[in-house]
């Protein structure tokens, strides 16, 4: 289908969302014009893959997918050092990298980049556009996709739209929400929560200079966008459609269910903000198939769904499974998997179309946002197992062995999460402090255990840079006063080359486990989305357990998360299966052991 066809067949959609988000269309003509701008524009090597991926939709969801998160600094310095580590990424066998923002940024507050100066330039410090270009031309070449942040819902306070904002410019005033008292902050402030609550408290900052407050949801210096001014829509998406023909492939929608903002609601999760990410998914459909969007919503399963849209009108392509992720550290430390069992069955109750980005860390900490009501129905008090957790993860208890520090606690709701590396929350970083050899391959079964359930999960898994070779957290951020305050660049480290380098140890078999479990994915059918995903019970609640199929294909993820050894038993399974990680052969059906944090790929013998 030609670009005009695909036009012509989502004008009325266009049209129709923005009827309804702004009561007229007018603005629709001047999206269109950029759409028409946009794909003129786009080079034929882009529009070759456009071609491909119309014809193979579910690229993204095939077994050879796997994800990375990192900073190009941290880990290679800039775009070009980055380009010449190409190597390492492929022999990882990364179909999939997520460079965290690197557009243009205050010097300082920028909060990892998640304040942008400007949507179509390169900070300098990374490089030029001209090396993010060549940098996504080479990764295309070797089959790995780029992914970058759309941080969608502000700018920084020194965007250009803010600083003339700031100079009075009546045009750029309308790019965001400003007030001369506090009569309407006031209003916001009782029905809105706050995303930090410790580091930035409050959804309003005052701006000496304009003498008025300014809706920040985030950090003071990161002002947000006021989507229901048409123009700043359409400003926006011009800027993905860039972002789209520099060879930015995966959009990852930062913060996306806050654009939007209603008085007397949580300014979460509204109407209007689907209404946006459909329109975007219709943009790109449109000038950039070859892309997809990732959304970033940290939020309850029952407010995800709504994020993939629907079957007919589809939004996001992927999402992070928060949910998934939250629940499998949550497991670790109460060596329980009732909770994650539930939250795996929820979210595999997903719609067909659903997929997911699995994970156990990213740049950002661990939310406790677990499922209140599930919690309840099985005895758990929520508040006092999310204080468990947050203790647990910093290593409060005796009994713990984990190295993680809190973020955002907060002393009225007695709210808090975690930050740490894989390798620290795991308990290595506790094992080479006391220099206990039991305690450090404890340690590396937790991490290999961990990472073996989000293998096996509905989706494809990402690695966080830096895991694939035991990482531990790096205390240095304490004595910088930029970072200081920011407990999340705990686990924001360099990339320890010499280490990766020279791999020996613990360190190997960390590498080595990961490796052997990106090789089972990657060639395997039962990891494709053809397959059918489903949690099977082993009798046993401190076993986790994922039953793959196809055909006649069937494949059995066991997971111990508990310290002793466990027995477990799956009922309808029938005759042998050979674990594909240690080459043993046994029957499920009948029951049988697993060691201390043990994992097991059972597939079915054939014949
Ligand atoms: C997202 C990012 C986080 C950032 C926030 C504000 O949640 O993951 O790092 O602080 O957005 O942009």
């Amino acid at each position: 289908m030609s670009f005009a066809t695909r036009l012509n067949c989502s004008i009325e959609e266009i049209k129709g969302i923005f009827r309804a988000l702004y009561g007229s269309d007018e603005k629709a003509f001047s999206l269109f014009e950029k759409m028409v701008f946009y794909h003129d524009e786009r080079c034929d090597e882009l529009k070759a893959l456009d071609e491909e991926r119309l014809l193979d939709s579910n690229w993204y969801k095939r077994s050879n997918m796997l994800g990375l998160t990192m900073y190009t600094d941290l880990f290679a310095g800039d775009l070009r050092k980055l380009k010449a580590k190409i190597p390492y990424l492929k022999k990882l066998g990364i179909s999939y990298l997520h460079l965290m923002p690197l557009l243009k940024m205050p010097e300082k507050d920028n909060d990892g980049g998640y304040a942008v100066d400007d949507f179509s330039l390169v900070d300098p410090r990374f490089g030029t556009n001209v090396d993010l270009v060549e940098l996504t031309h080479a990764l295309r070449e070797n089959g790995i996709s780029l992914c970058l942040d759309f941080v969608m819902n502000h700018t920084s306070s020194t965007h250009q739209w803010a600083l003339k904002a700031q100079e009075g410019d009546e045009y750029y005033r309308g790019f965001y929400s400003f007030y001369e008292d506090r009569r309407i902050p006031d209003e916001y402030e009782k029905t809105m929560p706050e995303v930090f609550p410790e580091t930035a408290p409050g959804n309003f900052v005052w701006n000496e200079k304009m003498g008025m407050w300014v809706l920040s949801t985030f950090y003071p210096y990161q002002w947000d966008l006021n989507y229901s001014n048409p123009e700043v829509l359409v400003q926006m998406m011009a800027s993905a459609m860039n972002l789209a023909n520099m060879g930015v492939e995966v959009f990852r929608l930062d913060a996306v269910p806050y654009i939007w903002k209603k008085l007397g609601t949580s300014c979460r999760n509204l109407e209007e903000v689907h209404y946006i990410v459909r329109l975007m998914r219709i943009v790109l459909e449109c000038v950039a198939p070859c892309s997809i969007l990732k959304g970033e919503v940290v939020m309850a399963p029952k407010e995800l769904e709504a994020y993939f849209g629907t079957k007919e009108k589809p939004e996001c392509h992927i999402l992070y499974n928060v949910s998934m992720m939250v629940n499998f550290w949550s497991a670790l430390a109460s060596q329980d998997t009732r909770l994650l069992y539930r939250m795996a069955e929820d979210m595999l109750c997903f719609k067909e179309h659903c997929s997911f980005v699995n994970y156990l860390r990213c740049h950002d900490d661990i939310g406790w946002g677990l499922d209140e009501n599930m919690e309840r129905s099985l005895g758990i008090d929520p508040l006092a197992h999310k204080i468990y957790l947050y203790r647990f993860f910093s290593g409060d208890f005796k009994s713990s062995w984990s190295r993680g520090q809190l973020y955002n606690y907060d002393p009225d709701t007695k709210d808090a999460r975690s930050c740490g590396t894989t390798a620290s929350l795991c308990g290595v970083e506790d094992g080479l402090n006391h220099s206990d050899e039991e305690k450090i391959k404890m340690a590396l079964k937790r991490d290999l255990m961990m990472h073996a359930s989000v293998y096996a999960f509905r989706g494809f898994p990402m690695l966080s840079s830096g895991d694939e070779i035991g990482q531990l957290n790096d205390y240095s951020y304490m004595n910088d006063p930029n970072r200081a305050l920011d407990s999340r660049n705990l686990h924001r480290s360099k990339f320890d080359w010499k280490i990766a380098k020279n791999l020996e140890g613990w360190r190997k078999e960390i590498r080595d486990g990961i490796e052997q479990l990106n090789s089972i994915r990657k060639n395997n059918e039962l990891f494709s989305e053809k397959a059918s995903v489903m949690t099977w019970y082993g009798h046993n609640d401190k076993v986790f357990a994922i039953r793959r199929t196809l055909g006649e294909k069937d494949l059995l993820a066991v997971m111990n998360y508990s310290d002793r050894i466990e027995s477990a038993r799956f009922d309808f399974f029938v005759g042998k299966y050979v674990d594909l990680i240690t080459g043993y052969v046994l029957e499920p059906g009948n029951g049988f052991s697993i060691p201390p944090y043990g994992y097991m790929y059972l597939m079915k013998k054939e014949g």
